[in-house]
């Protein structure tokens, strides 16, 4: 039903997990919506913040709030000092190699994009091709295509079956010596399928070609570690992993990053500027052109050490306990059809509910809303998945680790309340 990303510890061995404790560390889960207790399932969009990451936040701006990089004063060393033990954080919670190799960025798509635009645009040619998965969101289909616009290379995609189990036998068929590089979605943010990125990693480096996981909807379901999954790049976003909005990490080998040179141009990526030619800066600096999202740096420090101080894998184990419990529950539930029941998968409930009557995912969600229940309905930026199931959209519940299963029954009540409704 689902897994653990990269299980360290069977889930029997480990401590109960807290789910209260840690829900009272959020604030915005105490409020009422629509004169009802806000059940938060629309994690896979943005999770709330625990009071760490708000004080982390306030913390900059009252206290030592100052310029990075370009001061000799006390503030501004210490906001830099501030910015770079978040980076130390971000290399210790991906296992990277190197800090250096940590690039913050403004989330998934600026790191894809910065991808497209550095190495892969000096890496990929005319006549080359690029392979994505058919339940990318579409900043992991987007930029590609551009790319191929300019350079003439050609994107396919690998088809995956009504499940939503990735058909990998069709995988190793697209890949080729011409393949220059693979980009896959690790988790998917519509269906909640765990990709084999293992197998996808080993096949593509066979061919010669890079990897590049986006895991937007895999870091705040369980422990990552790009050392053991061998991929090439890894881009996550801040905002889905309990840290602020605007803020993310590309992660890629340092040879790659150096061989794709600079992209955005400006203070803080140069070693020496004049009007005969410009010299650049070394990793991380490179590719961090310009004052940073400094505050959110430092947010999305506090927010993957809060996570890591509850401990991935208990994360994992109770999100997979919710999985499973909130599938039972709403296959029980007449006129309800789950979307995307692959063996493996992490964080999403995704349904349509008697579409045969005319119910449209966004009265669903609608009706949801006035039960203080927050879904997401829609193609969630990965219109091609609902292109390959024939769907205009999903309701989309969206687990975290403060989800308990009461929130789970809230759903169901709520989604048999609104199929009474409308049905
Ligand atoms: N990509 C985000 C989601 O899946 C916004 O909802």
């Amino acid at each position: 039903m689902s897994v653990q990303l990269q299980p360290s510890a069977p889930a029997h061995t480990l401590p109960a997990f807290d789910a209260e404790a840690v829900r009272a560390q959020i604030p915005a889960l105490h409020q009422s919506v629509n004169g009802k207790p806000l059940v938060y399932l629309d994690n896979g969009a943005t999770t709330l913040k625990p009071q760490a990451v708000i004080d982390a936040l306030l913390g900059y701006y009252a206290g030592c709030c100052a310029n990075v990089h370009r001061g000799v004063h006390t503030l501004s060393q210490r906001a830099t000092n501030e910015l770079e033990a978040a980076r130390t954080t971000v290399q210790r919670h991906l296992n990277a190699p190197e800090e250096a190799e940590c690039i913050f960025v403004r989330g998934v798509t600026e790191g894809v994009n910065l991808v497209a635009n550095t190495w892969a645009q000096r890496h990929v040619g005319a006549g080359d091709e690029i392979i994505v998965t058919g339940m990318e969101h579409h900043s992991n289909i987007v930029p590609w295509q551009l790319l191929c616009e300019r350079v003439g290379a050609t994107l396919h995609a690998v088809p995956f079956d009504d499940a939503g189990n990735l058909d990998l036998a069709a995988y190793r068929a697209l890949l080729s010596p011409r393949t220059r590089l693979v980009a896959a979605v690790h988790v998917s943010n519509a269906l909640g399928t765990v990709n084999p990125v293992a197998e996808m990693i080993t096949a593509a480096h066979a061919v010669g070609a890079k990897v590049l996981l986006d895991g937007a909807q895999a870091v705040p379901h369980g422990p990552v570690d790009v050392q053991q999954l061998g991929c090439d790049f890894y881009v996550f976003s801040g905002h889905k992993v309990y840290g602020p909005t605007g803020i993310g990490v590309l992660w890629g080998r340092r040879a790659l990053l150096e061989a794709g040179g600079p992209w955005h141009g400006g203070g803080d990526m140069i070693k020496r500027v004049t009007f005969e030619g410009t010299t650049y800066a070394e990793l991380p600096g490179l590719l961090e052109a310009g004052t940073p999202h400094i505050a959110g740096i430092i947010g999305l420090g506090a927010a993957l050490r809060w996570f890591q101080a509850l401990g991935p894998e208990r994360v994992a184990a109770h999100e997979a306990d919710l999985l499973a419990y909130g599938t039972a529950q709403l296959a029980q539930v007449d006129g309800v059809e789950l979307v995307g029941t692959a063996t493996e998968k992490a964080g999403v409930l995704s349904f349509v509910a008697a579409p045969a009557l005319g119910v449209h995912p966004y009265d669903i969600a609608e009706l949801l809303d006035q039960q203080g229940i927050a879904v997401r309905n829609g193609h969630h930026c990965a219109e091609p998945v609902m292109d390959r199931l024939s769907l205009s959209g999903t309701v989309r519940a969206s687990l975290a680790c403060y989800n308990t299963r009461a929130d789970l029954d809230a759903l169901v009540v709520g989604v048999k309340r609104a199929l009474s409704m409308l049905a």
